[in-house]
């Protein structure tokens, strides 16, 4: 793993930081006996100290801010969030000292509003029923009407975003698979992940293939945007280039997904249950390969929601 060496110094500053990244890759074998030929990994992002994927993003976007001075004393850090980047930036924030405000969709579980808090973040909280992107019209409202006071990192539109991606997560799973692997499944959010993981690693190997995950607008699964839609927003960051199918995955194979793999020993949040979900579609089709995916957060994340209480 090897952040860009400007980020650096900062980490040496900053040494609390160093405990982001490193995650396990390890082995998921619930399809095992029905699909002998087919191995799937997931990347452990949830073993982030912030408890999720977006720890690393948000260490590159506010450092790599803070090495070309866009971030400055007296400013706060603005940006709209599902909740796993505004855990993120809350707690990047306070181990470097800088006051943090995050724009959420009002129905953010209560456990991810809680920990913000812990950290001091501010609460900003937009209605749910229009979903994602009134989060993000308000936050862009806000930072329009006060440049003086926010560092606005625009995770959406923020290179930086998927530069961590290519810089350390592809690295990493480089290394852990000895460059061995042949589809990816992830989904967006951002576009962050599969953006920086589609471009480092179809660099390796243009022949890995990248599936996205396209979940259900409703109830919606948290962490992933619905696209496809007319009046959906697109992340400016995405690079679709990288994308080589799309797999839609309901809400109901998300929790039934999520719940096996309980059983199996992972207790992991929606998100990760739609990517073994897109994993499942595409490995019983093609019934041989190497699977990568990501296990994004926690179950524990989820307990005030419905997804336990099968
Ligand atoms: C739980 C969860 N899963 C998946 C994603 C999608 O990741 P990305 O923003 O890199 O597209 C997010 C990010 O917002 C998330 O919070």
């Amino acid at each position: 793993m090897a952040w860009d060496p400007r980020i650096e110094p900062w980490l040496d500053r900053y040494p609390a930081l160093r405990a982001i990244g490193h995650t396990p890759l390890v082995p998921v074998d619930v399809f095992r006996e029905e699909l002998p030929d087919v191995e799937v990994f997931a990347k452990m992002e949830c073993l982030n100290p912030g408890g999720s994927l977006k720890d690393r993003p948000v260490l590159r976007m506010v450092v790599g801010a803070l090495v070309d001075g866009r971030l400055r004393p007296g400013k706060t850090i603005l940006d709209s969030s599902s909740g796993n980047a505004g855990i993120a930036y809350a707690m990047v924030g306070r181990m470097i000292g800088w006051p943090v405000e995050i724009v959420i969709p009002d129905n953010a579980s209560a456990e991810r509003k809680k920990r913000m808090r812990a950290h001091g973040a501010r609460l900003v909280t937009t209605d749910a029923l229009l979903g994602y992107d009134e989060a993000l019209r308000e936050v862009a409202r806000r930072a329009r009407a006060d440049p003086d006071r926010y560092f606005f990192c625009d995770q959406y539109s923020n290179d930086d975003n998927w530069r961590a991606h290519y810089e350390t997560t592809a690295e990493e799973i480089l290394e852990q698979t000895g460059g061995r692997l042949t589809h990816v499944v992830a989904g967006v959010g951002t576009g962050g992940t599969i953006t920086g993981l589609g471009r480092r690693l179809k660099k390796h190997d243009p022949r890995i293939r990248f599936v996205c995950i396209l979940p259900e607008a409703f109830p919606g699964v948290e962490g992933l945007k619905p696209l496809g839609r007319p009046q959906d927003i697109v992340p400016a960051i995405l690079d679709q280039s990288v994308i080589d199918e799309r797999v839609p995955v309901t809400v109901d194979e998300t929790y039934a997904m999520c719940q096996r793999l309980a059983a199996a020993g992972f207790f992991v949040g929606q998100s990760s249950g739609a990517y073994l979900a897109g994993v499942e579609h595409v490995a019983r089709r093609e019934r041989q390969g190497r699977f990568v995916t990501l296990f994004n957060d926690l179950g524990e994340r989820y307990f005030s929601t419905r997804l336990w209480d099968a």
